[in-house]
């Protein structure tokens, strides 16, 4: 389970893009239930990327419109560790295909030569030829016939991947290409996600994939929900502005967790009546617009707001918000938590998310202070905070246990958002008062790890030549 992370984050605000609805994105992609932050986590990732952030899918649009060709021909590669070249041909994209033929030229020195990507049934970004960043210190292009790749990139949100024989094949036709698995949504929510998961072995390789970009801190290219806009040096809504007649606000749109998120959103709603703003489409009982022309700030979203500078905005108003995830998995925080801790977080970090707590101190790994908000997990019994799996349902009601663990919970947040509370409540956010976090913090090294020179793609080419460069830093906290 996860954090109720504080209000008083301070995040910045989206410049809007064109109207369109945007809405929180992971750093890479989503959930089934709902295209529409689909699409809207799509373009977050454009907009991060175009503001340097790594990890971002988006980066494939903007290479796209900057790119002229992206026709001709499609690489073949032959068999062994042999080079790539050009091969005249179709562009037709029907990835899976059979055998390779060409032979091997090369007059390139090794280290110039091209890494060929290939996603998956994403040909859009195929065509963003031909290459990736030019920061990259090997050349990354993207090619259309799956068969030519050095690595194929597979979609855990919109592809189940591949199972171990299609695997063994690949390993026969084409043993020099590398497999990849790519997704951001939680791998209890994605089958072939969890598989792969499920197939690492105690060193950290698998017999399904090659390299994994996903939340996973631990993975090849971790992902991660900081996006390059979010500016977690902001200075929360101060406390007076803040609402003082309710506690916590949360932004829930899917209602079929994997997990206990609605029972526990229930539970303080109930516990905390009228204090808790609930403006998603599950659970709501609040409208974020009515709300923020209530207390004078509508304005404040922008002049033609997209959804994520309402839920911001609104959010920075309260003390507290609540950061739920759709189930339990190791590193699956996502935006929900890091909005929180931009500019929410000054009344707790609410991102409950019930974030997959066998062992709850999971979620701090994602704290720019030991205290900068609340673990749910903290809260509930073993049941609740296990990691959750494909097979999981969320419960049809709490334990005895549980529902007295919540009211312990509400009675915390009670008494933090009020006088009483207020040494307490600024102590949350203390860590905003200068800039150690990003040096000690867990959540230092994160936002850390999604900055840095080279784009996600090249570092994935640069994880399968095997280049020291490539090599993600993340080392587990203490
Ligand atoms: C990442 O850490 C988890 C939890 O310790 C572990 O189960 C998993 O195998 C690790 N992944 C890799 C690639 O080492």
């Amino acid at each position: 389970m996860a954090p109720i992370a504080l209000q008083d984050f301070t995040y910045n605000r989206v410049p809007d893009p064109d109207a369109s609805d945007v809405e929180a994105g992971p750093a890479t992609s989503s959930g089934r239930d709902e295209q529409r932050e689909e699409r809207a986590r799509r373009w977050h990732l454009a907009l991060a990327f175009g503001l340097g952030v790594l990890f971002s899918a988006a980066c494939y649009v903007l290479w796209h419109l900057s790119s002229s060709s992206g026709t001709g021909g499609a690489g073949a590669r032959a068999g062994g560790a042999g080079d790539a070249l050009e091969v005249e041909g179709d562009t037709t994209s029907t990835s899976t295909s059979t055998s390779s033929t060409a032979a091997p030229t090369s007059s390139t020195s090794p280290a110039d030569k091209p890494f060929l990507l290939h996603f998956h049934g994403e040909p859009s970004i195929n065509k963003h030829s031909p290459i990736s960043s030019p920061d990259c210190p090997i050349p990354v292009h993207y090619i259309e016939d799956e068969s030519a790749a050095d690595g194929v990139v597979f979609n855990s949100d919109s592809y189940e991947g591949i199972n171990q024989g299609e695997r063994d094949q690949r390993r026969i036709d084409r043993p020099w290409q590398k497999q990849v698995i790519w997704g951001s949504e939680s791998a209890p929510n994605r089958a072939g996600l969890e598989r792969y998961f499920k197939s690492i072995k105690e060193d950290g390789t698998s017999d399904l994939y090659d390299a994994d970009m996903t939340y996973r801190l631990n993975g090849s290219v971790p992902g991660t929900y900081a996006y390059g806009y979010m500016d977690f040096t902001n200075m929360p809504v101060s406390y007076e502005d803040k609402r003082q007649d309710k506690i916590a606000a949360a932004f829930v749109s899917n209602c079929h967790p994997k997990n206990a998120r609605n029972l526990i959103l229930d539970a303080l709603m109930e516990l905390l009546p009228s204090q808790v703003d609930s403006f998603g489409t599950c659970k709501n009982n609040a409208d974020a617009e009515q709300s923020l022309r209530d207390i004078g700030h509508w304005e404040q979203a922008g002049t033609s707001p997209t959804r994520w500078n309402i839920k911001i905005t609104t959010l920075s108003y309260y003390k507290f918000s609540i950061a739920l995830e759709n189930s339990n998995d190791l590193d699956y925080v996502t935006e929900k938590v890091n909005r929180a801790v931009d500019k929410l977080l000054s009344a707790s970090r609410t991102r409950l998310r019930p974030h997959r707590l066998r062992r709850p101190d999971y979620a701090k790994r994602f704290y720019p202070s030991p205290n900068a908000a609340i673990n749910v997990a903290d809260y509930l019994s073993p049941d609740l905070t296990a990691l959750s799996n494909t097979d999981s349902e969320a419960p049809e009601k709490l334990s005895d246990e549980d529902k007295a663990g919540l009211a312990r919970l509400a009675e915390r947040l009670k008494f933090l958002a009020s006088d009483e509370g207020r040494d307490d409540y600024d102590s949350m956010l203390a860590w905003k008062n200068d800039e150690k976090w990003k040096t000690e913090s867990p959540f230092g090294k994160i936002v850390e790890l999604s900055k840095g020179p080279y784009d996600r793609d090249c570092k994935l080419a640069g994880v399968l030549r095997g280049l020291d460069w490539a090599k993600s830093t993340w080392t587990p906290p203490k």
